[in-house]
């Protein structure tokens, strides 16, 4: 990332209280986003990627939820300091999301060109009610809604779900925000659909300069698109570096294993592989490095059971939170695929 940050989340800890104790959901994430980048959140389901972004933007249910510590930083300022209504106002101008589904963020009972239309209105209460449809409807054609005009004044029910994507991300570049943080948005399409709306974010952010934070569990969606990954297992962030570090030169055994699970044409036909056993429960996390049960570079090895690794310089711009992560830059990888940084 080149000059400041537009978005900078510093040591975030997020705890949730749960009947059987305390999930530590977030423990010290931090990351940071620039102008025009973008950069990939990939880790397995329930490793602390959404509940980060929530806490955030002060979406978290709380409780059970509780910010425990960290910042938030948009433009130097800390997020986590301001009022609900301070909040509300930079949430949806400054910084826009875009969710997993859509149907569940749209109204059902209004026109998509309605909600459009509202979402323009919502940080801009001077424009008209009929300024605002023609901007919904303007937005709708800059986001590939075909006959967009006839379209907007349909119900989202009639509309697919990839164009539901695509009504979505117009609502939230209608104030062209700094940050976007997308969160599984293509998890629900299938594939042509999802490399539409790749191809839709990637243009978005030409356009706009944004800074992207591309929320994901699939590798191959960071691979086309970020500049930069954040792997978080079981609510840390386990390894961070450029796309094409992280494909060419991973050196934590978690990011090993994703990698290991990506689609190769050579092996079509066969099931995927996967990482043996599943991310841990975080209200008793196992000790030392949360990963060792799964690990397979550990070897038995007591380190691993006693003492957290912490995230540290494996090379430049690029950090990695184990122990015996040297180890593994003497073992290569098989051929990374294309990546957006190499293009
Ligand atoms: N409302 C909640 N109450 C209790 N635990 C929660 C709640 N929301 C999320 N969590 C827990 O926080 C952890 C991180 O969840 P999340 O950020 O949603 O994972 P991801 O987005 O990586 O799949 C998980 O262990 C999840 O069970
Ligand atoms: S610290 Fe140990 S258990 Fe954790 S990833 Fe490294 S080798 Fe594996
Ligand atoms: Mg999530």
């Amino acid at each position: 990332m080149s000059g400041d940050p537009v978005l900078s989340i510093r040591d975030l800890v997020v705890r949730f209280d749960v009947p059987d104790g305390t999930v530590h959901a977030v423990e010290r994430v931090s990351y940071d986003v620039g102008a025009g980048e973008t950069v990939g959140v990939v880790g397995e389901s329930g490793c602390g990627k959404s509940v980060t972004v929530m806490a955030a933007l002060g979406l978290l249910p709380c409780p059970p939820g509780r910010v425990v510590g960290g910042e938030v930083l948009l433009e130097g300022q800390d997020l986590l300091r301001l009022s609900p209504r301070e909040l509300r106002a930079v949430r949806g101008k400054q910084i826009a999301m875009v969710f997993q589904d859509p149907m569940t963020s749209l109204h059902p009972a209004y026109t998509v060109g309605d909600q459009v239309a509202e979402a323009v209105r919502a940080h801009d209460a001077g424009r008209s009610g009929r300024a605002a449809w023609g901007r919904a409807v303007e937005l709708l054609e800059l986001v590939g809604v075909p006959d967009a005009d006839a379209r907007a004044r349909t119900y989202p029910h009639q509309w697919s779900g990839g164009m539901r994507q695509r009504a979505m991300i117009a609502m939230a570049i209608s104030h062209h925000p700094k940050v976007l943080i997308a969160d599984e948005p293509t998890t629900a399409l299938d594939v042509t659909v999802q490399a539409q709306v790749l191809d839709l974010l990637r243009e978005v952010q030409q356009e706009t300069s944004s800074a992207i934070v591309l929320i994901t569990h699939d590798l191959g969606v960071i691979a086309e698109m970020a500049d930069r990954v954040v792997v978080m297992y079981a609510g840390r962030v386990v390894e961070t570096g450029g796309t094409t570090t992280i494909f060419g030169d991973a050196r934590h055994p978690y990011t090993r294993g994703l990698l290991a699970c990506l689609p190769r044409p050579e092996l079509e036909g066969q099931p995927l592989p996967a990482i043996p056993g599943a991310p841990p429960n975080l209200v008793d996390p196992p000790a030392g490095c949360a990963f060792h049960p799964r690990c397979s570079l550990r070897q038995g090895r007591a380190r691993c059971v006693v003492e957290t690794p912490i995230l540290a310089d494996v090379g430049e711009g690029h950090r990695a939170a184990c122990h015996f992560s040297e180890e593994l830059a003497r073992t290569p990888l098989a051929a990374p695929p294309e990546t957006a940084a190499r293009r």
